[in-house]
């Protein structure tokens, strides 16, 4: 049975969904569980666009190995270069070019000609090849670029030296049956195409990306561009896990396999989405909440008479494991390390960071009976934090309460170790509080969606806020946890504070 590529790209157009911005110890994290997952390449970043791109992608490159580790550039010869220097400590590096080609692209964004467009993207392949063997042609959405032009590029590229053809469907526009035409298309009437890999990457503004995909790969497409929980920008990509389960569900209507660890999937799926603050919908596929839960009487009926009734895929096959026994106050350290090992976070922090983490499982267990795995991966998370926050919380009260004006006193220690306080009223005791802290910041933050909820079960659980922020037209996401929501609250909303002050020190560059 032949093998599909899974080229992962959650690093980098799963990054480009609004509002998420991950630090190099998340982006690290997330690379290292890709490798475990067994994706056959991990898209870091996209070295030009910031020197924190740019430092993400050599760190992956430097540590990953085993994998093709690949940077996104433009067709222009600083892209490539800083792509190239971001790869060196790559066992497997490849430069990934893109280059608009599609009519709308080529009259209003680039202004340039169907010759024009040749040139560059030939030249930007001879150059790539001069750092890197393995280098990837995308051809920016070619799902709306006339065939024959399209023809003509591909077959100018495979000649310029590039291995790897991959076709985006930029803006999700593309359906099944039409996408996998132009697969077969471009299989029939390039020239060269036996020589490369052909890849294809779809977004989800219509909710095909996936159905695409695959319609492609039937077609002949032999590498799926994806991200985990189909993050990316507007509406996301292609997602890992319904593509590789579908594959291996429907491996009767398909015949391939993929390299994925399947069981790796929930785990990869849990940490993205903390990391990234973007929460999985309910009823998604694969991983969602309720992709295995069943209500009504007449389901659950026939699993228990036979679970294949109902029930297409074994939960087990994707990592969902019977809930482990909790953690207390008498566990010790070595019972709290082993979860770690268990939960793929021991290489997550230092040991120093290991020592925080394990003296905060310890106060919690004093506050909390059980500590179940999700708080211990909140309590991780929270120590993954790269440089030193510009604001910290130190101390905060609140008074709310029936006939009572919400008012709030916060009090922060600033990076130089400088403790700053203000108080003020609001409408209610968030709004008070967020007042507050603006009045600290001296950044005015726009509160754009704000959302709480209990990590576990029980009254005693951990509370997570997520909070998307607005400044100065930038989006923010921001993540906390504590047992007290009020905390986790001011915290969260600092969080996105500190990634808008940390996101302006990086050095100004372009997304796609
Ligand atoms: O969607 C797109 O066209 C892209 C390219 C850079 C491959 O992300
Ligand atoms: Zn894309």
């Amino acid at each position: 049975m032949s093998r599909i590529l899974i080229f992962d790209t959650t690093l980098r157009d799963g990054e480009q969904s609004p509002g998420v911005t991950l630090n190099i110890q998340e982006k690290l994290q997330i690379a290292r569980q890709l490798a475990l997952l067994g994706v056959d390449v991990i898209e870091a970043g996209f070295p030009i666009a910031s020197q924190g791109d740019f430092d993400a992608v050599r760190s992956i490159a430097e540590e990953i190995k085993g994998v093709t580790v690949c940077a996104l550039a433009r067709a222009l010869e600083g892209d490539i270069e800083r792509a190239a220097q971001a790869l060196k400590g790559a066992e497997k590096p490849r430069i990934h070019v893109f280059l608009a080609t599609s009519e709308i692209h080529r009259k209003h964004k680039l202004k340039k000609a169907k010759e024009e467009i040749l040139k560059l993207a030939a030249h930007a392949i001879k150059y790539a090849k001069g750092f890197v063997k393995d280098v990837e042609f995308s051809p920016e959405d070619a799902s709306r670029t006339e065939p024959p032009f399209l023809k003509e590029v591909v077959e100018t590229v495979i000649d310029a030296g590039a291995t790897t053809i991959n076709i985006p469907d930029t803006v999700g526009y593309a359906v099944p049956e039409e996408f996998a035409e132009l697969i077969r298309f471009l299989k029939r009437e390039v020239k060269n195409i036996s020589k490369v890999v052909l890849s294809v990457h779809c977004h989800n503004d219509l909710g095909l990306a996936v159905a695409n995909s695959l319609a492609a790969v039937k077609a002949g497409a032999t590498q799926v561009e994806c991200t985990i929980n189909g993050i990316g920008e507007r509406a996301g990509n292609a997602s890992l896990e319904e593509v590789v389960m579908a594959l291996r569900t429907r491996k009767d209507f398909y015949s391939y396999t993929t390299g994925i660890a399947t069981k790796e999937i929930m785990n990869a799926s849990r940490l993205v989405s903390s990391l990234t603050g973007l929460r999985v919908q309910r009823n998604k596929a694969i991983v969602g909440e309720n992709a295995f839960a069943h209500s009504s009487g007449v389901h659950q009926d026939g699993i228990i008479k036979e679970r294949a009734t109902y029930e297409i895929i074994k939960p087990e096959d994707i990592g969902l494991k019977k809930t482990r026994l909790p953690l207390g106050k008498l566990s010790g350290r070595k019972a709290f390390l082993e979860r770690l090992k268990e939960l793929g976070l021991d290489h997550a922090l230092s040991e120093e960071d290991l020592e925080v983490a394990f003296r905060e499982f310890k106060v919690l267990a004093d506050k909390k009976k059980s500590i179940h795995d999700a708080d211990i991966e909140a309590i991780v998370i929270d120590l993954m934090e790269e440089i030193p926050p510009v604001f910290r919380l130190e101390s905060l009260n609140i008074i709310c309460g029936p006939n009572t004006v919400p008012t709030a006193s916060v009090r922060l220690r600033t990076k130089d170790n400088k403790v700053i306080e203000n108080a003020t009223i609001g409408d209610g005791p968030i709004d008070a509080l967020y007042k507050t802290i603006d009045l600290l910041t001296d950044v005015p933050g726009k509160l754009l969606d704000y959302h709480v909820r209990a990590i576990t079960s029980g009254k005693d659980a951990l509370g997570e806020v997520n909070v998307e922020v607005e400044v100065n037209g930038e989006l923010l996401r921001g993540r906390a946890v504590s047992c007290d929501i009020i905390e986790a609250s001011a915290k969260a909303y600092l969080n996105a504070i500190n990634k808008l002050i940390q996101r302006t020190q990086k050095s100004p560059g372009q997304k796609t």
